[in-house]
């Protein structure tokens, strides 16, 4: 018999999770489609200007995107199609997510106590996402086939599930948040019992945690493999297929820096140690990830007043 307990596919996810993302906004047309051609060996850059063209925020994110990349070349890039020949198509879908997930976690017409966990989950995706950038270009050879910049979308989206709650039930994600131990409660005494964290108590309140809701939910928005994995996988890396175990522990180290800055969202973390063997499974060292908390600290500080 096999002892190790097998790993819940998404579609093993409850009726009450499925019901739950019915609720949810759906993708922005526009994102589908980028997401769509991109994956499709017909499509050409003139279908992707077409669909891209059709939202004004992508647009302007493509265009400053290849103008940042090709910063020196005396002209400004104007025309979309050839900001995507430049940018290559994985970059395109990329931005396309990036601005999806913006939208996602900053609603225009919420407020009150739903405005300021989405606010305060946005703050913790993008420090998520700078770090796991920052991580991955400390890596002393390259990942096999995930750029800095797609490490930098799975931090962005890695905590999705709990904003997927937030939307559905958010009295119950509340309820769940306010019960959540916190850190420094934790006895340290050998044998005690781990810290309450909000998985915990998710899977208590729902019947399910927020890494397989989100997982769930990328599949549904039919986003590339390698972000349903690190979505998945950010609490249990070692769970993740062995292909997809160095990136996940990125995203789970990404996570426990982001939410180690001052004011981090930590409530689903059992602890924000990161121990060398993790590092050492990636490649990397201490003086590396104190490298890269201390570029992140340097990024996040407000630019000194004049
Ligand atoms: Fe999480
Ligand atoms: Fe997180």
């Amino acid at each position: 018999m096999n002892a190790k307990p097998q790993l819940r596919r998404s579609s093993d996810l409850p009726i009450e999770a499925e019901r739950l993302l019915d609720a949810l906004p759906t993708l922005p047309k526009v994102a589908l489609e980028v997401i769509r051609l991109v994956d499709s060996p017909f499509a050409s850059a003139a279908d992707l200007r077409r669909a891209v063209g059709e939202d004004a925020i992508l647009t302007a994110r493509i265009l400053q995107a290849v103008n940042a990349s090709t910063h020196g070349l005396s002209r400004r890039i104007a025309d979309i199609e050839r900001a995507i020949l430049i940018l290559g198509l994985n970059t395109v879908r990329n931005l396309a997510i990036i601005t999806s997930a913006e939208r996602f976690f900053q609603p225009r017409r919420e407020a009150g106590r739903f405005r300021s966990l989405a606010n305060e989950l946005w703050r913790h995706a993008t420090t998520t996402a700078s770090a796991a950038k920052l991580l991955a270009m400390e890596l002393p050879e390259p990942h096999p086939y995930l750029t800095s910049e797609e490490f930098y979308v799975i931090g962005l989206i890695h905590d999705v599930g709990i904003m997927a709650e937030l939307y559905s039930d958010r009295d119950r994600l509340i309820e769940a948040l306010e019960r959540v131990q916190p850190l420094d409660d934790i006895a340290r005494s050998e044998g005690s019992a781990p810290r309450k964290d909000l998985r915990a108590l998710e899977l208590e309140v729902f019947g399910f945690d927020h890494a397989a809701l989100g997982r769930r939910l990328c599949d549904r928005w039919q986003f590339p493999t390698f972000l349903l994995d690190g979505v998945g996988f950010h609490h249990s890396p070692m769970d993740a297929a062995e292909d997809a175990q160095p990136a996940a522990v990125l995203v789970s180290i990404a996570d426990r820096v982001a939410a180690s800055v001052p004011g981090g969202f930590a409530d689903d973390l059992p602890s924000l140690e990161v121990d060398d063997e993790e590092l050492e499974l990636i490649g990397l060292d201490e003086e590396a990830l104190d490298r890269v908390r201390y570029q992140l600290q340097a990024d996040l500080a407000p630019a000194p007043r004049r």
